[in-house]
């Protein structure tokens, strides 16, 4: 059974749909991450799913039960919110026992579990103050305290590392997700971080537009993503992205330049008419100049990135980006081949921007 189905969930605010019919099913114990820009309608999902937005259509079944028409309080879940909403006239002690104390927690537990979270995010020099006495990230870490301490089967997380400093946050995620390995719980946790996203999740679910645009595991999202917008979203650098067409032969033409493309598995027929060809820069190797099956290539410069480096090279019109060995970096001649590993590239129509 599955933990939390989302079935056609639909929401506008005025004329705008912000949720398209939304439609996920998420496991018991999984750790989903909704990963997507700014604005595309990770936080309203989030919110139609605690309770406390309506949606306007669809229907939203936790462990079995039909919630949709059920107040926050009544779905059993716990939540860090983007903005922290934490009680001002409250002490952090006070902030962090309070929902255990209305539930009728023994007093024994509540101390003993406020010790146990004030360790894990390290705020125990910070339980009697008051949040106006804390930095925002400090505040950040009590709002995700309050939440763990709930033990709820069910967690929804809502950018909780974003005020974080890139340390605490690298350590903040580890916990986190160990912490999810212990208690066993379901997690939903929105942000759009890809990194945070990729090393979390069981599954992402990569949105756009108030769409879900793929849910998978995230080395399927990043190996196979299925829409341009995926592929172009997730990754770092970007994906290499050359525009064109298949021609009559079944070739892949760009700049008036065929690209051999035996080694790709389209996932039907072979299509035809204006397509799209993403190549990641792992997934680019440099060759002499004329060698067979590669295209003829400038070296622009190269970035060193400590482990391995980035060559920027000029390529049929566009700046591709390689990855390189250090050494290989510094000895680069400018005038190169560029071959593409057509076995791990991405192919998309340019119309539907779908996976070929
Ligand atoms: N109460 C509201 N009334 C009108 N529009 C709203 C309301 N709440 C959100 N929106 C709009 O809905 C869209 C989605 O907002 P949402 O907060 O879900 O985005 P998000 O993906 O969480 O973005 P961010 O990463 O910036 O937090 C935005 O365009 C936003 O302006
Ligand atoms: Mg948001």
């Amino acid at each position: 059974m599955s933990s939390i189905s989302l079935r056609k969930i639909k929401k506008s605010f005025g004329a705008l749909t912000i949720l398209h019919a939304v439609d996920m099913e998420i496991d018991k114990g999984e750790f989903v991450v909704i990963l997507g820009p700014s604005g595309c309608g990770k936080s309203t999902l989030l919110n139609v799913i605690a309770g406390l937005d309506e949606c306007d259509e669809g229907q939203i079944v936790i462990e079995g039960k039909d919630v949709s028409g059920l107040e926050p309080s009544g779905r059993g879940l716990a939540m860090v919110f983007q903005s922290y909403a934490l009680f001002p006239a409250m002490t952090v002690r006070r902030n962090l026992s309070f929902g255990m104390e209305i539930a009728g927690t023994p007093k024994a537990t509540v101390t003993e579990k406020v010790a146990w979270v004030a360790k894990l995010l390290q705020i125990e020099a910070l339980l009697d103050r008051k949040p106006g006495q804390l930095s925002g990230g400090q505040r950040q870490r009590v709002a995700i305290g309050r939440a763990l301490v709930r033990s709820s089967s069910i967690c929804l997380f809502d950018e909780p590392l974003s005020n974080l400093d890139a340390k605490l946050r690298a350590e903040t995620r580890v916990e986190l997700k160990q912490l999810h390995e212990t208690l066993g719980s379901t997690m939903i946790y929105v942000t759009h971080d890809q990194i945070e996203a990729m090393t979390m999740a069981d599954r992402v679910a990569v949105m756009h537009k108030g769409k879900v645009e793929q849910f998978a595991h995230p080395q399927s999202i990043y190996e196979k993503p299925a829409s341009l917008f995926v592929a172009g979203f997730v990754g770092s650098p970007a994906m290499n992205f050359l525009e064109g067409r298949m021609d009559d032969a079944g070739r892949f033409v760009t700049a008036d330049v065929p690209i051999d493309i035996d080694g790709y598995a389209f996932e039907g027929a072979r299509p035809s008419g204006e397509a799209v060809l993403g190549l990641r820069c792992e997934d680019i190797v440099v060759v002499e100049p004329g060698t067979p099956r590669s295209v003829p290539a400038k070296l622009a410069f190269t970035e060193l990135l400590g482990a391995d480096a980035l060559g920027w090279f000029d390529c049929l019109g566009k700046r591709f980006s390689v990855r390189l060995g250090v050494e290989a970096a510094r000895s680069m001649h400018k005038e190169v081949g560029l071959r593409f590993d057509m076995a791990k590239a991405s192919m998309f129509c340019a119309v539907s921007e779908r996976r070929l």
